[in-house]
Protein backbone atom coordinates (compact mmCIF):
# COMPACT_ATOMS: atom_id res chain seq x y z
CA UNK A 1 0.00 0.00 0.00
CA UNK A 2 1.35 3.37 -0.72
CA UNK A 3 0.48 6.59 0.84
CA UNK A 4 0.92 9.81 -0.24
CA UNK A 5 1.06 13.29 1.80
CA UNK A 6 0.19 15.58 -0.52
CA UNK A 7 -0.12 19.23 0.80
CA UNK A 8 -3.71 20.32 0.00
CA UNK A 9 -7.10 19.26 -2.10
CA UNK A 10 -5.39 20.56 -5.09
CA UNK A 11 -2.09 18.63 -4.88
CA UNK A 12 -4.18 15.50 -4.09
CA UNK A 13 -6.33 15.63 -6.51
CA UNK A 14 -3.91 16.22 -9.13
CA UNK A 15 -1.58 13.10 -8.09
CA UNK A 16 -5.08 10.94 -8.25
CA UNK A 17 -5.60 12.31 -12.21
CA UNK A 18 -2.19 11.76 -13.32
CA UNK A 19 -2.88 7.91 -12.46
CA UNK A 20 -6.01 7.97 -13.99
CA UNK A 21 -4.75 9.74 -16.73
CA UNK A 22 -1.48 7.55 -17.14
CA UNK A 23 -4.02 4.31 -17.38
CA UNK A 24 -5.85 5.78 -19.70
CA UNK A 25 -3.08 6.28 -22.01
CA UNK A 26 -1.55 3.17 -21.70
CA UNK A 27 -4.87 1.24 -22.07
CA UNK A 28 -7.08 3.30 -23.85
CA UNK A 29 -10.14 0.84 -23.40
CA UNK A 30 -9.67 0.19 -19.28
CA UNK A 31 -12.22 -0.08 -17.24
CA UNK A 32 -12.65 2.31 -14.27
CA UNK A 33 -14.76 2.14 -11.47
CA UNK A 34 -15.78 5.97 -10.34
CA UNK A 35 -16.82 7.21 -7.08
CA UNK A 36 -19.23 10.22 -5.81
CA UNK A 37 -19.03 13.02 -3.39
CA UNK A 38 -17.06 15.82 -2.79
CA UNK A 39 -13.98 14.02 -2.44
CA UNK A 40 -13.12 13.60 -6.20
CA UNK A 41 -14.73 16.34 -7.85
CA UNK A 42 -11.17 17.78 -8.25
CA UNK A 43 -9.71 14.94 -10.01
CA UNK A 44 -12.64 14.67 -12.31
CA UNK A 45 -12.31 18.83 -12.85
CA UNK A 46 -8.94 17.72 -13.83
CA UNK A 47 -9.42 14.63 -15.95
CA UNK A 48 -11.74 17.32 -17.62
CA UNK A 49 -8.66 19.62 -18.04
CA UNK A 50 -6.75 16.97 -19.50
CA UNK A 51 -9.42 15.91 -22.24
CA UNK A 52 -10.34 19.44 -23.26
CA UNK A 53 -6.51 20.89 -23.36
CA UNK A 54 -4.28 17.25 -23.97
CA UNK A 55 -7.12 15.37 -25.49
CA UNK A 56 -7.01 12.93 -23.55
CA UNK A 57 -9.09 9.89 -25.33
CA UNK A 58 -11.87 8.39 -23.05
CA UNK A 59 -13.93 7.01 -25.98
CA UNK A 60 -12.98 3.62 -25.53
CA UNK A 61 -13.21 3.47 -21.74
CA UNK A 62 -15.83 1.49 -19.83
CA UNK A 63 -16.88 3.02 -15.95
CA UNK A 64 -18.54 1.35 -13.51
CA UNK A 65 -19.66 3.68 -10.48
CA UNK A 66 -19.77 2.26 -6.41
CA UNK A 67 -23.17 3.06 -5.75
CA UNK A 68 -26.75 4.88 -6.13
CA UNK A 69 -29.67 5.85 -3.75
CA UNK A 70 -32.53 3.39 -3.55
CA UNK A 71 -35.30 5.51 -5.26
CA UNK A 72 -33.91 8.50 -6.56
CA UNK A 73 -34.81 8.38 -10.40
CA UNK A 74 -31.25 9.20 -12.68
CA UNK A 75 -32.69 12.78 -13.47
CA UNK A 76 -32.97 13.95 -9.64
CA UNK A 77 -30.29 16.44 -9.20
CA UNK A 78 -29.07 14.16 -5.83
CA UNK A 79 -28.85 10.97 -7.56
CA UNK A 80 -25.47 9.50 -8.56
CA UNK A 81 -26.65 9.51 -12.26
CA UNK A 82 -27.01 13.28 -12.05
CA UNK A 83 -23.90 13.66 -10.18
CA UNK A 84 -21.68 11.45 -12.69
CA UNK A 85 -23.04 13.16 -16.06
CA UNK A 86 -23.30 16.92 -14.54
CA UNK A 87 -19.26 16.26 -12.87
CA UNK A 88 -17.78 14.61 -15.80
CA UNK A 89 -19.38 12.59 -18.50
CA UNK A 90 -20.91 15.42 -20.40
CA UNK A 91 -17.79 17.28 -20.43
CA UNK A 92 -15.80 14.41 -21.63
CA UNK A 93 -16.07 11.81 -24.87
CA UNK A 94 -17.51 8.82 -22.70
CA UNK A 95 -19.31 6.47 -24.74
CA UNK A 96 -23.26 6.68 -23.04
CA UNK A 97 -23.67 2.94 -24.10
CA UNK A 98 -19.60 1.70 -21.93
CA UNK A 99 -21.44 3.49 -18.35
CA UNK A 100 -22.58 1.60 -15.63
CA UNK A 101 -24.02 3.55 -12.50
CA UNK A 102 -26.36 1.18 -10.28
CA UNK A 103 -30.34 1.91 -11.00
CA UNK A 104 -32.12 3.08 -7.85
CA UNK A 105 -35.54 2.81 -9.15
CA UNK A 106 -34.68 -0.84 -10.19
CA UNK A 107 -37.68 -3.14 -10.37
CA UNK A 108 -36.25 -6.14 -8.80
CA UNK A 109 -33.01 -5.01 -6.93
CA UNK A 110 -31.78 -8.63 -6.48
CA UNK A 111 -31.71 -9.28 -9.71
CA UNK A 112 -30.38 -5.68 -10.95
CA UNK A 113 -27.23 -6.14 -8.68
CA UNK A 114 -26.38 -9.79 -10.20
CA UNK A 115 -26.93 -8.23 -13.52
CA UNK A 116 -24.39 -5.55 -12.12
CA UNK A 117 -21.95 -8.05 -10.99
CA UNK A 118 -22.30 -10.25 -14.21
CA UNK A 119 -21.37 -6.94 -16.78
CA UNK A 120 -18.15 -5.92 -14.56
CA UNK A 121 -17.26 -9.56 -14.96
CA UNK A 122 -18.18 -9.54 -19.03
CA UNK A 123 -16.08 -6.14 -18.92
CA UNK A 124 -12.92 -8.24 -17.83
CA UNK A 125 -13.03 -6.57 -14.45
CA UNK A 126 -12.45 -3.26 -12.85
CA UNK A 127 -8.60 -1.92 -14.22
CA UNK A 128 -8.17 1.57 -11.38
CA UNK A 129 -11.36 1.85 -8.95
CA UNK A 130 -11.91 5.32 -7.20
CA UNK A 131 -12.83 4.85 -4.18
CA UNK A 132 -13.41 7.95 -1.80
CA UNK A 133 -13.54 6.73 2.25
CA UNK A 134 -16.14 8.13 5.12
CA UNK A 135 -16.02 9.86 7.97
CA UNK A 136 -16.93 6.20 9.68
CA UNK A 137 -14.94 4.19 7.57
CA UNK A 138 -16.89 3.13 5.15
CA UNK A 139 -16.03 2.62 1.17
CA UNK A 140 -19.21 3.15 -1.50
CA UNK A 141 -22.08 2.39 1.02
CA UNK A 142 -20.54 -0.20 2.63
CA UNK A 143 -20.82 0.65 6.52
CA UNK A 144 -18.91 -0.31 9.35
CA UNK A 145 -20.00 -3.83 10.12
CA UNK A 146 -20.58 -4.86 6.29
CA UNK A 147 -18.87 -8.25 5.59
CA UNK A 148 -15.64 -8.05 4.24
CA UNK A 149 -16.35 -10.01 1.12
CA UNK A 150 -19.46 -8.79 0.09
CA UNK A 151 -20.73 -8.16 -3.51
CA UNK A 152 -23.12 -5.67 -4.85
CA UNK A 153 -26.00 -5.62 -2.59
CA UNK A 154 -28.80 -2.72 -1.12
CA UNK A 155 -27.69 -1.65 2.44
CA UNK A 156 -29.17 0.69 4.89
CA UNK A 157 -27.28 3.68 5.50
CA UNK A 158 -25.98 4.46 8.58
CA UNK A 159 -27.75 7.34 10.65
CA UNK A 160 -24.20 8.58 10.22
CA UNK A 161 -23.92 8.74 6.42
CA UNK A 162 -27.54 9.92 6.17
CA UNK A 163 -26.36 13.14 8.21
CA UNK A 164 -23.16 13.72 6.64
CA UNK A 165 -24.93 13.66 2.94
CA UNK A 166 -27.82 15.98 4.97
CA UNK A 167 -26.00 18.79 3.40
CA UNK A 168 -26.96 18.06 -0.11
CA UNK A 169 -30.46 17.99 0.23
CA UNK A 170 -33.48 20.20 1.86
CA UNK A 171 -33.49 18.16 5.11
CA UNK A 172 -32.50 14.70 6.43
CA UNK A 173 -35.97 13.68 5.94
CA UNK A 174 -35.41 13.64 2.22
CA UNK A 175 -32.23 11.51 2.44
CA UNK A 176 -32.68 7.92 1.18
CA UNK A 177 -32.64 5.37 3.56
CA UNK A 178 -31.16 3.04 1.54
CA UNK A 179 -28.68 2.64 -1.29
CA UNK A 180 -27.38 -0.53 -4.03
CA UNK A 181 -23.31 -0.61 -3.87
CA UNK A 182 -21.11 -2.25 -4.33
CA UNK A 183 -19.56 -4.81 -2.03
CA UNK A 184 -16.08 -4.90 -0.64
CA UNK A 185 -15.78 -7.94 -2.27
CA UNK A 186 -16.35 -6.49 -5.95
CA UNK A 187 -14.35 -3.79 -4.76
CA UNK A 188 -10.85 -5.56 -3.80
CA UNK A 189 -11.28 -7.26 -6.96
CA UNK A 190 -10.27 -4.03 -9.13
CA UNK A 191 -6.85 -4.60 -9.66
CA UNK A 192 -5.55 -1.40 -8.54
CA UNK A 193 -7.40 0.74 -5.54
CA UNK A 194 -6.91 4.77 -5.67
CA UNK A 195 -8.48 5.84 -2.15
CA UNK A 196 -8.46 9.51 -2.03
CA UNK A 197 -9.50 11.62 1.42
CA UNK A 198 -8.70 15.42 2.42
CA UNK A 199 -9.89 17.38 5.25
CA UNK A 200 -9.28 17.10 9.00
CA UNK A 201 -12.94 15.58 9.14
CA UNK A 202 -11.19 12.34 7.42
CA UNK A 203 -8.11 12.41 9.52
CA UNK A 204 -9.70 9.83 12.42
CA UNK A 205 -10.86 7.66 9.18
CA UNK A 206 -7.32 7.34 7.69
CA UNK A 207 -5.38 6.60 10.69
CA UNK A 208 -7.28 3.37 11.10
CA UNK A 209 -7.39 2.63 7.59
CA UNK A 210 -3.47 3.05 7.26
CA UNK A 211 -2.03 2.15 10.48
CA UNK A 212 -4.83 0.39 12.52
CA UNK A 213 -6.03 -4.07 12.89
CA UNK A 214 -8.09 -4.76 9.65
CA UNK A 215 -11.81 -4.98 10.72
CA UNK A 216 -15.02 -5.01 9.33
CA UNK A 217 -16.15 -2.65 11.52
CA UNK A 218 -14.06 0.33 9.55
CA UNK A 219 -14.35 -1.39 6.19
CA UNK A 220 -11.44 0.86 4.26
CA UNK A 221 -8.89 -1.17 6.49
CA UNK A 222 -9.57 -3.95 3.76
CA UNK A 223 -7.36 -1.66 1.61
CA UNK A 224 -4.21 -2.84 3.59
CA UNK A 225 -5.06 -6.37 1.98
CA UNK A 226 -4.96 -5.04 -1.91
CA UNK A 227 -1.74 -6.16 -3.45
CA UNK A 228 -2.26 -2.60 -5.18
CA UNK A 229 -3.49 0.19 -2.86
CA UNK A 230 -2.35 3.23 -3.89
CA UNK A 231 -3.91 6.11 -0.74
CA UNK A 232 -3.65 10.03 -1.19
CA UNK A 233 -4.64 12.33 1.17
CA UNK A 234 -3.97 16.00 1.59
CA UNK A 235 -2.61 16.96 5.23
CA UNK A 236 -5.36 17.72 7.10
CA UNK A 237 -6.49 13.70 6.19
CA UNK A 238 -3.07 12.92 7.56
CA UNK A 239 -2.70 14.43 10.54
CA UNK A 240 -3.16 11.54 12.67
CA UNK A 241 -1.12 9.53 10.83
CA UNK A 242 2.25 8.75 12.97
CA UNK A 243 4.21 6.67 10.51
CA UNK A 244 6.56 8.44 7.68
CA UNK A 245 4.84 8.83 4.29
CA UNK A 246 6.09 10.14 0.89
CA UNK A 247 4.96 13.40 -0.70
P1 LIG B 1 -17.18 12.73 0.48
O1 LIG B 1 -17.82 11.29 0.73
O2 LIG B 1 -16.23 12.58 -0.65
O3 LIG B 1 -18.34 13.60 0.13
O4 LIG B 1 -16.51 13.12 1.75
C1 LIG B 1 -16.98 10.17 0.74
C2 LIG B 1 -17.75 8.95 1.17
O5 LIG B 1 -18.68 9.06 1.98
O6 LIG B 1 -17.41 7.86 0.70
Amino acid sequence: MLVLVKEDYDDMSKEAAKIVAALVRRKPDCVLGLATGSTPLGLYKELIRLHKEEGLDFSKVTTFNLDEYVGLPPEHDQSYHYFMWENLFKHINIDPSRVHIPHGMADDVEEHCRWYEERIKKAGGIDLQVLGIGANGHIAFNEPGSSLGSRTRIKTLTEKTRQDNARFFKSIDEVPKYAITMGIGTIMEARQLLLLASGKNKAHAIKITVEGPITAMVPATIVQMHPKATIIVDKEAAAELTGKYEG
